[in-house]
C-alpha cells in the first residue's frame, strides 16, 4: 500500500530526549529506550493514541509509562506498531525490546559485519532496533549507553561524545555517549568491535581542535591515510565555500564489509562501506581513489546538508541528497579537473538516470508517492536533483546562491523541512523568481528541447528557435513547460569564438532562459551563420536536438571554448557513426561505414596543448548502457557489434598513433593519485585498448609486460580488463593469476568477479554460477551479489542469452535475496525493469521473468519495482 506526500500531517506526539541502553550480546541483544515524550502543539489538542514503529524482528518485552508498567490490556501490537490508547499530555515511555543483530540479514537496524556490531538506520532502519516515531520530523537529543564485553568489542562508539566510561557488576564495559544536537532517529549510529583507528586533528576555521578518527578492522588500518586527507580537504573546502564550520568535538568514520549502500552520515559517526573508504597504491584503482575521496566528502557535508537541517519527511529526499551531490561534485571539481568531472558526471546522468526516467520507475525528484522508500534512494533523487541545484546556480549566479544557501542554513537550523523552504531561501535571498522553476520537483520525464535556428544575412541577426516537450510518465500524462536555461555560444567557421548581442547584451556566452513551450531568442551584430554550441556545461538536464552536420560537430570538438562541449560534439559524432553501424547489424547486413571521427581523433593525438583526460574522454566510444538508453528498441548484440566495429576501424587507422602514445603517457616513480597523473594513465589505458585492437604481437606482449610489471591497481586491472573484453589469448590464464595473487584482499577480489562474470562467452551462464559457488563469493554480502550478478548484466552474451536463460537466472537470485534482504534484492531487478524497450524476442522472455518473481510472496521492496514494472 502507498504512501502519499499530500497525505503528511505533523506527528501527534514530539520526543525530547531518548535514552537507550544497548546490551550487546552474540546470542541476544536487549535494548532499553526512555522516551521523553510530549503531545506536539503543533497537532492541535487531540487525544490521538501513541502510535509507535515497529519491526516484525523486534521482540517486546516490556513497556511501563512513568514507570507503571503497563498491563498487555493497555497496549496492543498490530502489524509491527505498538499502540497506547490512553497517554498523559507529557510523560516517559519505558520500552524493553529484544534482537538479534546476528540474524539480521537485512542490514537494516542493528546488525552484525564480521565480528563487529553495526547500524544501518536511514530511511527506516531504527524501528528494527526498538519502538519509536521513525520519521524524520521528530527530532530529539540521544544519550546512548554501551555495554559489551570489552575483550570482544574494545572499541564501543555512538553519536555524539564519549561522557562516561565505567563497568557493571558482571564485569562488562558501560560506555555513555551524548548527542547534544537534536536528530531524527534515522542519524543514529552505534558500532561496537575490536577496531584499530587512526587519529588526526583538523583546526577550524574559528580555530578549534577536533578529533578525527577512522577505524577498521586491523589489517586494512594501513589503507586510510587518503580517506583522512580526503576528509580534511572536505571540511577545509565546505568553510571555505559554505561557511560551514564542524560543530561536535570528534568526527569519527567507520569502515564495514556488509554494508547495502555507499556510506552513511550518521551524527559524528559516519558508517561506510569499505569499498568505499579503503585505498592503497596497490589494490585501488584511480576511479576508486576519486569515488572514496567524493563519497567522504558527501557524507561529511551531509553534517549541515541533512543533518543540521533535515528533511521533514521522505519524499523531501532530495532536499538533501540533491544538493549534497551537488556540493561534493563541486568539490571534486575543485580539487581536481572541473571539465573531467562534468563530463564523467553528465555521462553518468544521460546513462542511467535518463534510462530510470524512460522507465516504469520513473518518478519526479520529490516523489508523490512510494510503496517502500528504499526503491527512492535513486539517480533521480541524487543525480536529477543535484542538476536542480546546479540549475538554480547557474540562474542565481555564484554569489547570490551563497546567498541563497546562507539563508537556508541560518533559517532552518535545527529543523526538518522541504524542498519548497529551500527554494523559498534561494528566492528569498536573490530577488530571482523561482515559482516556475519549482516544476522540476515534480515532473518526472526528461525534457526534450529541439532547437532550430535561421540566419537573416541582411540584418546579420542569428535566430534559435527552442521547443520544449517532457514526456509523459507513469502517473503523468501531460507535463507543463519548464524553465530550462540554456548557456550558448557561437562560433565561425574558422572555430573563433563570437561576441554577439542577445537583448542588448554583448558577450560570447549567453544563458538562455527557455520558459515556454516555444521559444525564440535572436542574436545581433553576426557577418555570417554561425556554429552554435549548445547547452554549453550541460546547463539543463534534457536531450537537445539540433541536426549539426559533421563537419560542425567536428569543428567543435577540435574548437569549442567549452570543454564540455567539445567531449559532447565527440560523443554525438560517434553516436550518429555508431546509429548506422547498428542498423546495418540489426538488418543482418555487413557492417561498413567511413568514420568521420579518424580525422576528430587523430588531432587530438597529436595536439600535445590538451588536458590529456579530456583526450582519453573523448576517445571512450559511448557505452553499451547509452546506447542502449538512446535505442528504442535495444538490440543488445547489434550494440555490441556495433561499437566493436567502429573501435576496430579506428585502431587500425590510427595504429601508429595509439602506439605512441601508449608509450609517451608512461609514468615513471611512485604512484600518486592526482589528476596529473591519472589523466596520464588514463590516456594511456585507452590508447593500449585501441592499440590491441590491430590484433599487433607488440601490443599483447605489452599488454602482458603491463599486467605484470604495474606498480599500482590501475595499471594492472586496465591491462587485465583490456585482455578479457579483447579476448586476448591469455585472457583466462591472467584472470587466474590474478585471483592467485589478490585472493587475501577482499575488495581487489570483488573486481575480480566482476570482471570475471561480465566476460562475453558462450559459457557466460556456466561462468557466472560457477562463481557463485566460488570460496571467494559470499551470499550475505552486498559488494560480492552486486559483483558478480552486476558484472553478468553487463555480458551480452551472458545476460541477452536468446534462449532467456540469463534472465531466468537474474530472476533466480532476486527471489533468493527477496526476503533476506529486500533492498539489494529489489536492485537487482534494475535491468529487468528495462523490458518494454528490448527487441521483441527478448522482451517476453524478460516480462515472463518479471511475472515469475510476481507470482513470489514478496517483501514491499521488490513488490513495488515489479509491480510498476508490469502494470
Ligand atoms: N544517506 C546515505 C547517503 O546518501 C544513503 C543511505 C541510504 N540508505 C538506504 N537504506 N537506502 O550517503
Ligand atoms: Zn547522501
Amino acid at each position: 500500500s502507498a504512501i502519499y506526500l499530500k497525505d503528511y500531517k505533523v506527528p501527534p506526539f514530539l520526543i525530547d530526549k531518548t535514552e537507550l541502553t544497548f546490551d550487546l550480546d552474540e546470542a541476544t541483544t536487549i535494548v532499553t529506550s526512555r522516551l521523553h515524550m510530549r503531545r506536539n502543539p503543533a497537532f492541535g489538542k487531540s487525544t490521538a493514541p501513541l502510535i509507535l514503529d515497529g519491526g516484525e524482528d523486534v521482540k517486546l518485552i516490556g513497556v511501563a509509562m512513568d514507570d507503571y508498567a503497563l498491563p498487555p490490556e493497555e497496549y496492543r501490537i498490530s502489524e509491527d506498531k505498538l499502540i497506547i490508547t490512553a497517554t498523559a499530555d507529557e510523560f516517559v515511555l519505558t520500552c524493553e525490546t529484544l534482537i538479534e543483530p546476528q540474524n539480521n540479514t537485512r542490514l537494516e537496524g542493528l546488525y552484525r559485519s564480521s565480528s563487529m556490531f553495526c547500524t544501518q538506520c536511514e530511511a527506516e532502519g531504527f524501528r528494527h532496533i526498538t519502538y519509536y516515531l521513525d520519521r524524520p520530523d521528530v527530532m530529539s537529543v540521544f544519550t546512548t549507553t554501551i555495554i559489551a564485553d570489552e575483550n570482544r568489542y574494545p572499541v564501543m562508539l555512538s553519536n555524539g561524545n564519549e561522557v562516561e566510561r565505567g563497568k557493571t557488576d558482571e564485569g562488562k564495559t558501560v560506555v555513555v555517549w551524548h548527542d547534544p544536537f537534536p536528530k531524527p532517529a534515522y542519524l543514529f549510529a552505534l558500532v561496537a568491535g575490536d577496531l584499530a583507528v587512526k587519529n588526526d586533528v583538523f583546526t577550524t576555521q574559528s580555530k578549534r581542535d577536533i578529533k578525527l578518527q577512522i577505524f577498521t578492522e586491523a589489517h586494512n588500518l594501513d589503507k586510510v591515510d587518503y580517506a583522512m586527507e580526503a576528509l580534511k580537504r572536505s571540511m577545509r573546502w565546505d568553510e571555505e565555500t559554505y561557511g560551514r564550520e564542524y560543530d561536535l568535538d570528534i568526527f569519527m568514520i567507520v569502515a564495514v564489509d556488509d554494508f547495502n549502500m555507499g556510506a552513511m552520515e550518521n551524527k559524528g559517526l559516519n558508517i561506510f562501506n569499505s569499498s568505499c573508504l579503503l585505498a592503497s597504491p596497490e589494490t585501488t584503482t584511480d576511479d576508486t581513489y576519486l569515488r572514496v575521496e567524493a563519497i567522504v566528502a558527501h557524507e561529511y557535508f551531509h553534517n549541515w546538508s541533512g543533518n543540521r537541517v533535515t528533511c521533514r519527511d521522505w519524499f523531501q529526499l532530495s532536499l538533501k541528497e540533491g544538493f549534497t551531490v551537488f556540493r561534493d561534485q563541486t568539490f571534486s571539481a575543485d580539487m581536481h579537473s572541473e571539465t573531467v568531472k562534468r563530463v564523467e558526471d553528465v555521462s553518468f546522468l544521460k546513462t542511467a538516470q535518463f534510462a530510470e526516467d524512460a522507465g516504469p520507475m520513473a518518478h519526479p525528484v520529490r516523489p508523490a508517492s512510494f510503496i517502500e522508500i528504499s526503491n527512492f534512494y535513486t539517480l533521480t533523487v541524487y543525480e536529477k536533483g543535484s542538476e536542480i541545484v546546479r540549475m538554480i546556480h547557474t540562474l542565481l549566479g555564484a554569489e547570490k546562491f551563497r546567498a541563497g544557501s546562507d539563508l537556508y542554513f541560518d533559517r532552518h537550523d535545527g529543523q526538518a523541512v522541504t524542498c519548497d523552504d529551500f527554494i523559498a531561501a534561494m528566492q528569498d535571498a536573490s530577488g530571482f523568481d523561482l515559482s516556475q522553476f519549482k516544476r522540476w520537483y515534480s515532473q518526472a520525464g526528461t525534457p526534450i528541447v529541439k532547437v532550430k535556428d535561421s540566419f537573416d544575412e541582411a540584418t546579420g541577426t542569428y535566430r534559435l528557435t527552442m521547443l520544449q516537450d517532457t514526456p509523459a510518465t507513469p502517473g503523468q500524462p501531460t507535463k507543463l513547460p519548464l524553465h530550462i536555461p540554456v548557456r550558448v555560444g557561437l562560433l565561425d567557421e574558422q572555430g573563433n569564438a563570437l561576441s554577439a548581442e542577445l537583448n542588448g547584451v554583448a558577450a560570447k556566452d549567453h544563458v538562455l532562459h527557455l520558459q515556454s513551450s516555444e521559444q525564440e531568442f535572436e542574436f545581433s551584430g553576426l557577418a555570417a551563420k554561425p556554429v552554435p554550441s549548445l547547452l554549453r556545461g550541460f546547463s539543463a538536464p534534457v536531450k537537445l536536438h539540433y541536426d549539426y552536420s559533421s563537419k560542425d560537430l567536428l569543428l567543435l570538438l577540435s574548437s569549442d571554448t567549452d570543454g564540455f562541449n567539445r567531449w559532447s560534439a565527440s560523443q554525438q559524432l560517434a553516436v550518429n557513426e555508431l546509429t548506422t553501424l547498428i542498423n546495418q547489424a540489426i538488418e543482418g547486413k555487413k557492417l561498413s561505414f567511413d568514420s568521420q571521427l579518424v580525422h576528430g581523433f587523430k588531432t587530438l593525438l597529436n595536439d600535445e596543448t590538451l588536458d590529456p583526460a579530456m583526450v582519453a574522454l573523448i576517445l571512450a566510444l559511448p557505452s553499451q548502457a547509452y546506447l542502449s538508453e538512446l535505442a528504442n528498441p535495444i538490440y543488445p548484440a547489434a550494440i555490441k557489434q556495433a561499437r566493436q566495429h567502429l573501435k576496430s576501424q579506428l585502431a587500425h587507422a590510427l595504429s601508429a598513433d595509439f602506439e605512441r602514445v601508449y608509450r609517451e603517457h608512461k609514468i615513471q616513480g611512485e604512484y600518486q593519485a592526482t589528476a596529473k597523473d591519472i589523466a596520464h594513465r588514463s590516456l594511456k589505458n585507452i590508447a593500449l585498448s585501441y592499440w590491441v585492437e590491430t590484433n599487433s604481437e607488440l601490443a599483447q606482449q605489452e599488454l602482458v609486460a603491463q599486467f605484470q610489471t604495474a606498480n599500482n591497481m590501475t595499471d594492472q586491472f586496465a591491462a587485465l580488463s583490456i585482455a578479457v573484453n579483447s579476448q586476448h589469448k591469455q585472457a583466462a590464464e591472467l584472470l587466474a593469476a590474478f585471483y592467485e595473487q589478490w585472493k587475501e584482499e577482499p575488495l581487489v577480489v570483488n573486481k575480480w568477479l566482476m570482471l570475471s562474470a561480465s566476460q562475453e562467452q558462450e559459457r557466460a551462464l556456466a561462468t557466472v554460477k560457477g562463481l557463485m559457488e566460488h570460496p571467494a563469493f559470499d551470499l550475505k554480502n552486498p559488494n560480492k551479489v552486486r559483483s558478480v550478478l552486476g558484472g553478468f548484466g553487463q555480458s551480452v552474451t551472458g545476460f541477452h542469452k536468446a534462449d532467456g536463460s540469463g534472465y531466468h537466472f537474474l530472476a533466480d537470485q532476486i527471489i533468493l535475496l527477496n526476503k533476506r534482504n529486500p533492498q539489494i534484492a529489489s536492485r537487482l531487478c534494475t535491468p529487468l525493469t528495462r523490458w518494454k524497450k528490448l527487441q521483441p524476442e527478448l522482451s517476453v522472455k524478460m516480462k515472463s521473468e518479471l511475472e515469475r518473481i510476481l507470482a513470489e510472496d514478496l517483501s514491499k521492496d521488490v513488490y513495488e519495482v515489479i509491480s510498476k514494472s508490469l502494470a
